[in-house]
């Protein structure tokens, strides 16, 4: 059975159990404080476990693409080593929200696998929870009994809360669970050992295929656990184990989902999986992160240095790195195994046969940028004995200078065995180096969050602000949080007109009037459903009526550069093509940023056409077309633009400005009519990452406030020039003029040297067979003292050269010595400046044949020179 068809024979034994099939939410998560990444198919469920939002399928199954690479699940050191961990895996779910529960969960559960895949019932186990004093919960008796309809006791096993109970992170819902192990041992090993003795040991081949979880709490801030208000389901079964359970291998990476991109490595390498243990290991590695890389940019998120784009930046060189040192690649080769996997997921995860050529273009440069430093870093490692300490300011430069993630240098340190090593206190070390690069401390980056406190019914707040800049509402819960050392309050109301930061629109700002009180809210966020205002301060009564006012003017402003992000959007497509694709935006009262996948920079033709296209369309008028509650395909339909890694829900809101101009799938805020956005303006348009561009423009007041600016400033220009007619016509001449000018200055300068040079040799003294020469020397700067020095040096035998110059105030001392004068007389110019320097208030150094000092007292300059010449007068004296 292939890996295509497992799948489908999976989502359509849930179909005909009443399952809605939804798609995977995006991998890379936005508006969640808790979680980067999505770790279980359950986060895109989270709100409805805990009753902030209803689903309108009581009953839903997918497949889920999953990473675990941070936080509370992380699997990344494993992968690699054994041979069924990985970073991304698919996780196939069936869910109850508040519908069924354990009796159907387990019983279909059984079903499929025994009945209808055929899986060998006497090589399956289960797991229970035997229950936990400190949670104060007894074992899962009804799990038990469940169970005992289909297998028999003895293959019932109990396990602990590390084992049995499931969580997402360190807060938010849980529960205990039941999971199915099953045995691919070969026969012969079965009777040495039992099955259920291998059950959670970590066995590669007796493995957990399927985690059925019973979601009854909420896990708060403070460790407890609270009953949520109904029961809900689930699961999650290892797409990848249960292809390799089926396909009757011993690994993942010996099924069908695996092979393509491990055989595509073998061809170009030319080693064989299976030759070398290092080899194998490497192969593994490229093909699970391969995999990881290519999905998460597909759902928008790029490399970077912080966040979410770190971590991918992270796997992404932990590949390179096994592919250069155990595969033998010296160039870019992971961009080449992304048409392999985007061919074998096209109809699953279309996202990447989509953006084939984007993703794999990024991945490119990447791996390019990464490749310059990587042989560097690794010499350095590889300077490493087994006796040498190593703290966490090594790791740091590795970090800094060549792009080694820390997990890497660890990594390679394990490797060599030298891990040991390392000083306890690294990671502080490492984090010290880093904060003091950032110029930041770690108490300004800490948060600490309290629980919500409930007022009023739970809910997540109807959000009414595209209609209402005001309401009447009510608290329904606050928490009390502290950001950088500051306390704060997060208040969620039951209606509001505030929008939440999301879509790249900034959040709203405003106040609460609760009776005399006015509080000011300084910023409004999005946490997955909830939207929460961020306040100084919570009305002295909360449970009190209060009434909710959005900043209107700032909002004002905000819509128009939202509305124009649509327009520039349509005008970029217009011009440059479709493979135009929105990467990324920013919209606030001041500008608009916008990201979007380009390969060339524009042209000054270019971004003048977007111009004029977007002003004509705001010329016309256009008014705002705006569906709140579209069916999904209706809106595919009417031609709108969804963007990859947005998660949305079976109804969309769309915004159109002209059906045939500028239809997208958008949640944000818009102006009635496209008139009100005045002038648009692009002010730039730079680079952000391997084939993304960036446009910063301007539109409505902020357009004009530029404009005035410029022709103010132009208007300043044209009065210092004397109102020329044309004034970059006066400014070349000027610029001409000036180069004359400069030219000129240096000639006259030269022949001012050439004087002087004469004037020095006349003035020359000879003392034994040295000529001396001390002065102060009227040239401006020190390269043209050097200049100086060094013409003389050539031109007098036996120069003992000391010269002052004061420029900008500040004197500076320059000697020279000539070869032979060194030698005879033991003069060394850099000892000798340095004793001068004292008498300037400075310091210098150099060597025996020339050295200069800088100092700060001017006054000094005589002086120096005097103390100049009666030394060297001894010293040659001495040894003449
Ligand atoms: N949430 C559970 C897990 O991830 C089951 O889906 O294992």
């Amino acid at each position: 059975m292939n890996s295509q068809s497992i799948r489908a024979r999976f989502l359509e034994f849930f179909r005909k159990k009443q399952h809605q099939i939804v798609k995977s939410a995006p991998i890379v998560i936005k508006n969640d404080p808790t979680l980067m990444f999505t770790n279980a198919g359950m986060n895109q469920f989270k709100d409805f476990f805990l009753g902030n939002a209803t689903s309108n399928d009581l009953r839903v199954a997918n497949t889920q693409k999953c990473l675990r690479v941070s936080g509370k699940h992380n699997d990344l050191e494993e992968v690699g080593f054994d041979t069924y961990h990985h970073t991304m895996f698919e996780m196939l779910g069936n869910w109850s929200f508040g519908d069924y529960f354990k009796k159907e969960a387990i019983s279909w559960a059984w079903e499929f696998l025994v009945g209808e895949l055929k899986l060998p019932a006497d090589r399956l186990y289960v797991t229970v929870f035997e229950g936990d004093k400190a949670l104060n919960l007894e074992k899962d008796m009804e799990a038990h009994n469940f169970w005992k309809e289909w297998i028999s006791e003895e293959r019932i096993l109990n396990g602990s809360k590390k084992d049995n109970f499931w969580e997402m992170g360190d807060s938010g819902p849980c529960g205990p669970c039941s999971e199915i192990h099953i045995d691919l041992r070969p026969a012969e090993a079965l009777k040495e050992i039992p099955g259920k003795d291998l059950v959670n040991k970590d066995h590669p081949l007796v493995i957990e295929i399927w985690n059925l979880v019973f979601i009854e709490f909420n896990r708060m801030a403070d460790g407890t656990l609270v009953n949520l208000p109904s029961k809900h389901v689930d699961t999650g079964m290892g797409f990848e184990r249960l292809s390799m359970a089926l396909q009757g291998k011993t690994s993942t990476y010996d099924t069908d989902i695996f092979t393509p991109l491990i055989s595509q490595l073998g061809q170009e390498s030319g080693i064989s999986y299976g030759d070398s243990q290092d080899g194998d290991v490497a192969m593994r590695v490229v093909a699970d992160h391969i995999r990881a890389i290519g999905f998460t940019i597909a759902d928008g998120q790029l490399p970077s240095n912080t966040g979410a784009g770190y971590v991918i930046r992270r796997i992404l060189r932990r590949a390179v790195r096994y592919g250069y040192t155990f595969l033998g690649y010296q160039e870019p080769f992971l961009y080449r195994l992304i048409p392999v996997l985007s061919t074998q997921f096209d109809g699953v995860f279309d996202e990447l046969k989509k953006q084939e050529a984007f993703v794999a273009n990024v991945v490119k440069e990447e791996e390019a940028a990464f490749l310059k430093t990587l042989e560097k870093g690794l010499g350095i490692l590889d300077g490493i004995n087994k006796n040498k300490a190593i703290d966490g300011s090594f790791l740091f430069k590795l970090y800094d200078t060549y792009g080694f993630p820390k997990d890497l240098s660890l990594l390679i340190l394990k490797e060599k065995g030298v891990l040991q090593n390392l000083s306890e206190n690294w990671e502080k070390e490492f984090e010290k180096d880093l904060n003091s690069q950032k110029g930041r401390s770690k108490a300004d980056a800490a948060k600490e969050t309290g629980d919500w406190i409930q007022v009023h019914a739970d809910g997540s707040g109807t959000f009414i602000g595209y209609d209402a800049l005001e309401c009447e509402t009510r608290i329904l819960k606050y928490r009390k949080v502290k950001i950088k050392g500051k306390a704060q309050v997060q208040i969620v109301l039951e209606q509001t007109p505030f929008y939440g930061e999301s879509g790249g629109q900034v959040g709203d700002i405003g106040v609460l009037v609760s009776g005399n009180e006015k509080i000011p809210v300084l910023d409004t966020q999005k946490e997955n459903d909830l939207i929460v205002h961020y306040t100084d301060s919570l009305p002295g009564k909360p449970e009190a009526s209060i009434k909710a006012v959005v900043d209107s003017s700032r909002r004002a402003r905000i819509m128009v550069h939202h509305s124009t992000t649509h327009l520039l959007h349509a005008a970029l497509r217009e011009v440059l093509g479709t493979h135009v694709e929105q990467r990324g935006s920013l919209v606030e009262e001041d500008g608009l940023r916008f990201d979007f996948s380009h390969f060339a920079k524009m042209s000054e033709a270019e971004i003048e056409a977007v111009e004029t296209i977007v002003n004509k369309k705001v010329k016309e008028n256009v008014p705002l077309v705006e569906d709140r509650a579209l069916p999904m395909e209706a809106a595919l339909k009417k031609g709108a633009m969804a963007l990859f890694g947005e998660k949305y829900g079976d109804r969309v809101r769309v915004v159109t400005f002209d059906p045939d101009y500028s239809v997208e799938l958008c949640g944000g805020t818009h102006v009635n009519a496209t008139g009100k956005i005045g002038l648009f303006k692009i002010i730039g348009e730079s680079s952000v990452a391997a084939g993304v561009r960036r446009i910063e423009a301007l539109s409505g007041d902020a357009a004009e406030a530029w404009v005035r600016a410029q022709s103010e400033s132009i208007a300043r220009i044209k009065d210092l020039l004397k109102q020329p007619k044309d004034i970059a016509q006066s400014i070349q001449q000027l610029l001409e003029h000036n180069k004359a000018l400069e030219k000129k200055v240096e000639s006259l300068q030269g022949a001012q040297a050439s004087g002087m040079k004469q004037e020095l040799i006349n003035k020359a003294t000879t003392v034994g067979e040295a000529k001396i020469i001390i002065a102060e020397v009227p040239l401006d700067g020190a390269d043209a003292v050097k200049k100086l020095a060094f013409e003389l040096r050539n031109e007098v035998p036996g120069l003992v050269l000391v010269l002052g110059i004061i420029t900008d105030d500040k004197p500076l001392l320059t000697i020279a010595i000539a070869d032979d004068m060194v030698k005879k007389y033991g003069l060394h110019a850099g000892n000798l400046v340095r004793t001068l320097a004292s008498k300037i208030q400075g310091g210098g150094g150099g060597q025996p044949f020339f050295a200069t000092a800088g100092g700060k007292n001017p006054e000094g300059m005589a002086e120096a020179l005097e103390l100049a010449e009666e030394m060297l007068k001894t010293d040659i004296n001495q040894k003449g």
